[in-house]
């Protein structure tokens, strides 16, 4: 699917996702230098932090606990924050958009 991914300075590209992968294993691959991962995925960093856009936000898998608390301690939390490493890429994620975080 394709995947709308807009920088901290407001330049938005277009990814093309692959199904089965992670939001942040995407976006990385798709030039989003800004998304760390530092953590490799196990939702412990917090550098894959991710807004989605209003519209999608609810029809992402519900945030579980471990993702909460590292968003938790983010200054930049915002309701519609997600750890891009959470989400699994699908096909139903077609146009998905999402802005990547300011760095905490
Ligand atoms: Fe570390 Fe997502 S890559 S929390």
């Amino acid at each position: 699917p394709t995947v709308w991914a807009t920088t901290r300075g407001g330049e938005t590209r277009e990814v093309h996702a692959k199904s089965g992968q992670s939001l942040k294993d995407n976006l990385k691959r798709g030039g989003m230098d800004e998304i760390l991962g530092l953590c490799g995925g196990c939702a412990s960093c917090g550098t894959c932090h991710v807004y989605v856009a209003d519209d999608w936000f609810h029809r992402l898998p519900p945030i579980q606990s471990d993702e909460e608390t590292i968003l938790a301690f983010s200054d930049w939390r915002e309701p519609n924050s997600r750890l891009s490493c959470q989400i699994k890429v699908t096909d139903e994620l077609e146009g998905l958009c999402v802005t990547v975080a300011p760095e905490d």
